[in-house]
C-alpha cells in the first residue's frame, strides 16, 4: 500500500491531490479567478498565484485524505506541457518536497494524466474528500476501459485522438493542425462578449438555444486530424456581417448562436472518432480533459453505444478539467514501475504531444 502526492500547476489551477494506491483520498484544486478580467490566462499572474496557493493546496490535500507528509510514498508533479512559469512552481515545490522527506520524485506528462485519469477510484463520496463529489455519478457503468481503447483528449491546448496501449503507450492517431476546440469555444465566446472560460458558459446558454438555427461549414482535413481556424473566422465573419444589419444581433440570438458553434464543434469531433473507431476496429472509447466536461460531447459519446457498439468511458466532472488527482494516478503507474524523475527534471512547455 502506497501513499502518492500528486501536484498540478500547468496553468491556472493549483492542485494537490493523495492517492491510497490507485484510491483518490483527496483532490483539492485553487482555482484562479484573477484570469476572468483579462479573457485568458495571463502568466505573470498565474505563477504568482501558484506560489501563493502551493501551500495551503497541499496541506489541505494532506488533512482531507486524513495523513502525514511522512506518510507519503512518493510526489508526482505535472513537467509539462504548459505555462513555464507555473510549471516551474509545482516543479520546485514537488522536488523539494520529495528530497525532504527522502522519498521518489515522478514526473508526470499532463496529458497522460487527463487520458489516465479513467484508472482514479474513488471511494464513497463522503471519504473522497473531493470538492465537486457531487457529480461522480456522471461515471459510465463500466469504470476503466481496457486496452487498447482511444481517448479523444479535447481541452483548451489540445485536441488529439490517441490509441492508448498501455498506462505507458500512448499512439497519437490525429491531432488539430491548428486550434484546439477548448480554444476555438473560449474564443467565440470572447467574440459573443461572455465571459472566461467561455466553454461551460457555451455550454450551458446552448441549452436554452436552437442547434440548427445557424450552421457553418465544416473543415475538409485528412485522416484523423482536426482544424478549428475556418470555424472560428466563419463564426466572427457571420457576427460581423450580421451585426452590420443588426447592432443587436448577439445579445438577440446568444442561446442560439451558442448552440449552434458547439453543435458545430462536436460534429467535427465526432466524425473522426467515429472514423478512428471503425477503421481501427477499437470500441473501447474515452474522453478526456476539459472539453469532456460539455453536456452535448457526453451525450453524443454515449450515443456511440447504440449507434457504434462501444463502450463508453466518460470521466466524472471533477476530472475534465485541471486536477492534480490524474498527476497522481499516472505517478502511480511509473512509481510501481520504479520510474523515477531525478533531481535536475526541468519543466518543458511543449513537446512529446
Ligand atoms: O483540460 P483543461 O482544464 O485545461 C487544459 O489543459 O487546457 O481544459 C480547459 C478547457 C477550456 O477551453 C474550457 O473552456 C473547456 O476546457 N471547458 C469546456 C467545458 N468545461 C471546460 N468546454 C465545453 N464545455 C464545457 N462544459
Ligand atoms: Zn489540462
Amino acid at each position: 500500500m502506497s501513499y502518492i502526492l500528486g501536484i498540478e500547476s500547468s496553468c491556472d489551477d493549483t492542485s494537490a491531490a493523495i492517492l491510497k494506491d490507485d484510491v483518490l483520498l483527496s483532490n483539492c484544486i485553487a482555482s484562479q479567478a484573477i484570469h476572468e478580467q483579462y479573457g485568458g490566462v495571463v502568466p505573470e499572474w498565474a505563477s504568482r498565484a501558484h506560489l501563493r496557493n502551493i501551500v495551503p493546496v497541499v496541506d489541505v490535500a494532506l488533512s482531507r485524505a486524513k495523513i502525514s507528509r511522512e506518510d507519503l510514498d512518493a510526489v508526482a508533479f505535472t513537467r509539462g506541457p504548459g505555462l513555464l512559469g507555473s510549471l516551474l512552481v509545482g516543479v520546485s515545490f514537488a522536488k523539494s518536497f520529495a528530497q525532504a522527506l527522502d522519498i521518489p520524485l515522478v514526473e508526470v506528462n499532463h496529458l497522460e494524466g487527463h487520458v489516465l485519469s479513467h484508472f482514479i477510484k474513488t471511494a464513497t463520496a463522503s471519504a473522497s474528500g473531493t470538492s465537486t463529489m457531487a457529480d461522480l455519478g456522471m461515471a459510465s457503468e463500466a469504470t476503466q476501459p481496457s486496452f487498447p481503447f482511444l481517448c479523444l483528449l479535447v481541452s483548451g491546448g489540445h485536441t488529439q485522438i490517441l490509441r492508448v496501449s498501455s498506462p505507458f503507450d500512448f499512439k497519437i492517431l490525429g491531432s488539430t493542425i491548428d486550434d484546439a476546440a477548448g480554444e476555438t469555444l473560449d474564443k467565440a465566446a470572447k467574440i459573443m462578449g461572455l465571459s472566461y472560460p467561455g466553454g461551460p458558459v457555451i455550454d450551458k446558454l446552448a441549452t436554452q438555444g436552437n442547434c440548427k438555427a445557424f450552421t457553418f461549414s465544416k473543415p475538409r482535413i485528412p485522416e484523423y486530424n482536426y482544424s478549428f481556424s475556418g470555424l472560428k473566422t466563419a463564426f466572427l465573419y457571420f457576427l460581423r456581417d450580421n451585426l452590420k444589419n443588426n447592432p443587436h444581433f448577439i445579445e438577440e440570438h446568444k442561446a442560439d448562436l451558442a448552440a449552434s458553434l458547439q453543435k458545430a464543434v462536436i460534429d467535427i469531433l465526432m466524425e473522426k472518432l467515429v472514423k478512428a473507431s471503425k477503421d481501427t476496429g477499437i470500441k473501447e472509447i474515452a474522453i478526456a480533459g476539459g472539453v469532456s466536461a460539455n453536456s452535448l460531447l457526453r451525450s453524443s459519446i454515449m450515443q456511440g453505444k447504440q449507434l457504434y457498439g462501444w463502450r463508453t468511458f466518460i470521466p466524472p466532472l471533477s476530472f475534465t478539467t485541471d486536477n492534480a488527482a490524474m498527476i497522481a494516478i499516472a505517478g502511480y503507474f511509473k512509481f510501481l514501475m520504479g520510474i523515477f524523475a531525478p533531481l535536475n527534471s526541468a519543466p518543458y512547455a511543449r513537446g512529446r504531444y
